[in-house]
């Protein structure tokens, strides 16, 4: 069988609705016109039917409204389906979730991600037998699992050894682990990618940048946590999606790869050419200059200082580099926000979401 020849047929996208499985549903339309996508997505509040309008190909996208955890399903639908391909997107995804209410992220991250394993293991290699270029399961992970680093420490390797702080990290740590375990003792053709933060369209306005955007743009004030000079590394997601692709076309199975965009200004930076770019494609908006609505506010509890991937080998085996800088990135997005402001404020107005608003902030006095 040539390699990589389960590219050729149905794929499973798990987490489909969300922020970067939407992103790279859209990137595979556009890069495989013949590829069926089939997305199990159960909905949670950070999934939406609205991310999927629009989509290049409609008729190529079917989505399930469903849990990873229903490991019958996930059987079936690999079976019924002819599905040999999984990326695997779907997770609880938000720090600060994660402090307030771990529960789901075990459930999720952990539990789903060994019922997923699971159907594949079953399915692909008990049932069908197929060999290692014949199916791929590619397990979407973060920089997170490795924790902390300091000012002056040098990028991480793949190699580097995980040490994770807070209940994502931990549970996204753990997800990996069994990927590695499956990968090792059944031999289920898997790649696992460890990303950096990602930005752009479609990403909820509970993380830093949108909620920047939509917060500046209606006069509200910008939360920074602590003293502001956190640092994580920001990839625009349309690089984070043709990273996967890339994996997906020409990395082995059993292999790790880093992804990132090499970009670390500290949150008050970020926040501050956030403002500075909304001052000038909103000359005449009352609150300008946008940067005096920031507000350093109570810090997150364990809030890791920094994080940084060493990208080399992803740059070197299978020649990937980001396409966008954070300037162009950056300018992009907030466009986007701008022209989508209905989108932001719909989930705005979310009772859900304004209860977690009141929940995650309420209790956060400003602390300068
Ligand atoms: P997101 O929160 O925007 O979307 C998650 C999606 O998963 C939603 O559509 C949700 O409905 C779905 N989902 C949640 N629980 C589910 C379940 N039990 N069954 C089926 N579907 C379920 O997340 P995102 O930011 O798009 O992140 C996607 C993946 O990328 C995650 O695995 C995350 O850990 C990883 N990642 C994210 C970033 C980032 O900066 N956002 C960086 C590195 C890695
Ligand atoms: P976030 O977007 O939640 O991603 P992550 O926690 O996965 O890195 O946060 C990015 C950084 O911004 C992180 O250091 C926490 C900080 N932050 C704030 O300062 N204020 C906020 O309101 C939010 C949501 C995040």
């Amino acid at each position: 069988m040539a390699r990589g020849s389960f590219l050729k047929r149905e794929m499973l996208v798990t987490g489909g609705a969300g922020f970067i499985g939407s992103n790279f549903i859209r990137f595979a339309q556009r890069a495989d016109p013949h590829i069926r996508i089939h997305n199990l997505d159960a909905l949670t509040y950070a999934g939406s039917r609205e991310n999927l309008v629009g989509l290049p190909d409609p008729d190529r996208h079917h989505l399930i409204q469903a849990d990873i955890c229903d490991q019958a399903r996930v059987e079936e639908l690999l079976r019924d389906k002819g599905i040999r391909s999984i990326v695997h997107f779907a997770a609880e995804s938000h720090v600060d979730r994660s402090i307030a209410g771990p529960a789901p992220f075990i459930q999720t991250n952990i539990v789903g991600t060994f019922a997923l394993l699971e159907a594949a293991r079953r399915v692909w290699l008990e049932e069908a037998g197929f060999g290692p270029e014949e199916v791929r399961f590619h397990h979407v992970s973060t920089d997170e699992v490795y924790g902390s680093l300091g000012p002056e420490d040098p990028p991480l390797p793949e190699t580097a050894p995980y040490s994770p702080n807070s209940p994502y990290a931990a549970s996204k740590a753990a997800s990996d682990h069994l990927v590695r375990a499956y990968a090792h003792t059944y031999g289920l053709p898997v790649t696992v990618s460890n990303c950096s933060n990602n930005y752009g369209p479609y990403q909820l306005p509970e993380k830093l940048i949108p909620l920047v955007i939509g917060n500046a743009v209606s006069g509200k004030s910008l939360p920074l946590y602590g003293d502001g000079r956190q640092v994580r590394d920001w990839l625009y997601v349309g690089d984070h999606c043709s990273a996967l692709w890339r994996i997906l076309q020409e990395g082995r199975p059993g292999l790790v790869y880093h992804i990132a965009g090499g970009n670390q200004p500290t949150n008050e930076e970020l926040v501050r050419r956030i403002c500075s770019l909304l001052d000038d494609h909103l000359p005449d908006s009352p609150h300008r200059p946008h940067e005096k609505l920031i507000t350093h506010v109570q810090d997150r509890p364990g809030h890791d200082r920094r994080y940084a991937l060493d990208t080399a080998k992803i740059e070197s085996e299978l020649g990937w580099i980001p396409s966008e800088s954070m300037d162009s990135g950056l300018h992009k997005t907030v466009m986007w926000y701008l022209d989508h402001e209905d989108w932001i404020r719909a989930i705005e107005r979310r009772p859900s979401f304004q209860a977690w608003l009141a929940l995650n902030y309420g209790k956060r006095e400003p602390s300068r």
